[in-house]
């Protein structure tokens, strides 16, 4: 009995196999969520025939999508009945407090963004590139990005020691999920998130219900075309360097130094690179896939290199900061600079 999914490094034909067809589990995964089985199922085990009957589905379909969701550790199966698991029960199910909706649907519509991989390698640019932005995708990314990180920010607002700090720019901040986290865990603290018009309508959303609102500003920006306002403490640069090219990040990092009040931190919240030949770890390789399909010039990048660019721009005591998670760099990993 095989329970192991990851056969690579691929040294066989049957780990090329098993590899090249992963597919079959993204695709029984997202059916799972287009079906809204997770939610069907809820805080119950039930009988598949009754499932099939709520869902209007196949029986024997159904079965074989359970079975094969049973198998990955996503559903629990008991005779022929499913029950899900704490992880499915919450973060999966539509009526938990704690669904991640936005996140899944955005996973979910990638699954066609990437049937167009081969045209974005040969063209080198993305599936959008002749599109203005719209404004419902916008939308529709930055709660995403909310549903993406909820946990990770309070990880991140109880990791940083940011009591000196009294102002703090979350740049690129789109849904203000880290500007708010910050907010709760440093009552002296006043934030601001600058992003575009489209992403600022969803963060002013999320804000209205937020307990230290009054310390929050928002401020509609290009960062790339427009000036910074104001200076800040600390700025907080999350998931932005993997959408622009290196030599477009050291002039933000010089454009930000200028906003950094003396001493001042950047901190730089990544999926970075941690070998020498830029393979590892193999899921962020993989999300220079997702920089592809979506932007004209992103890529993942390895700290090493984005520590170079930051003394480059003019940054002192450059650093890795460890002890957040297992790993020190890898995915959701901080880097910091200072003026
Ligand atoms: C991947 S999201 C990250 C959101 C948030 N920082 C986080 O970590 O969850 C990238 C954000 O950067 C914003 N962004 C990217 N380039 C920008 C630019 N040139 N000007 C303003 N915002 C930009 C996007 O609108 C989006 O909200």
């Amino acid at each position: 009995m095989t329970r192991s999914l990851g056969t690579y490094p691929i040294k066989s034909f049957d780990d090329f196999r098993n590899v090249a067809q992963l597919y079959q589990y993204s695709r029984a995964i997202l059916t799972a969520l287009e079906l809204d089985l997770f939610t069907a199922i809820g805080a119950r085990t039930r009988p598949i025939a009754a499932l099939a009957r709520r869902l209007r589905a196949d029986q024997r379909g159904l079965d074989i999508l359970c079975r094969n969701l049973a198998a990955l550790g996503l559903l629990v199966k008991r005779g022929s009945s499913y029950g899900n698991t704490p992880l499915v029960r919450t973060e999966l199910n539509r009526r938990s407090p704690a669904y991640r909706g936005a996140y899944l649907d955005l996973i979910t519509n990638h699954w066609h963004d990437f049937t167009q991989l081969t045209d974005s390698v040969r063209s080198g640019k993305p599936l959008d590139a002749d599109e203005p932005e719209s404004p419902v995708w916008r939308r529709s990314f930055t709660w995403a990005m909310h549903h993406r990180s909820r946990e990770q920010a309070q990880t991140v607002a109880r990791f940083l020691d940011l009591r000196r700090a009294r102002t703090l720019l979350d740049l690129g901040g789109g849904p203000g999920t880290y500007a708010m986290a910050f907010l709760s865990a440093n009552p002296a603290l006043r934030t601001t998130v600058a992003d575009r018009p489209a992403a600022l309508k969803v963060a002013r959303e999320i804000a209205a219900t937020h307990p230290a609102k009054a310390r929050l500003s928002f401020a509609p920006l290009d960062f790339m075309s427009d000036p910074l306002p104001g200076n800040y403490d600390v700025v907080w640069l999350s998931n932005i360097i993997h959408i622009y090219a290196p030599a477009q990040n050291v002039g933000l990092f010089r454009k930000i130094y200028k906003a950094l009040t003396p001493g001042g931190r950047l901190l730089i919240h990544d999926a970075f690179l941690t070998d020498r030949q830029g393979l590892y770890p193999i899921d962020t390789t993989a999300f220079a896939l997702t920089m592809l399909l979506f932007t004209d010039t992103g890529n993942t990048y390895a700290s090493r290199d984005v520590m170079r660019w930051l003394r480059k721009a003019g940054y002192r005591h450059v650093r890795l900061l460890t002890g957040m998670g297992k790993r020190k760099d890898g995915e959701n990993a901080l880097i910091e600079g200072r003026r």
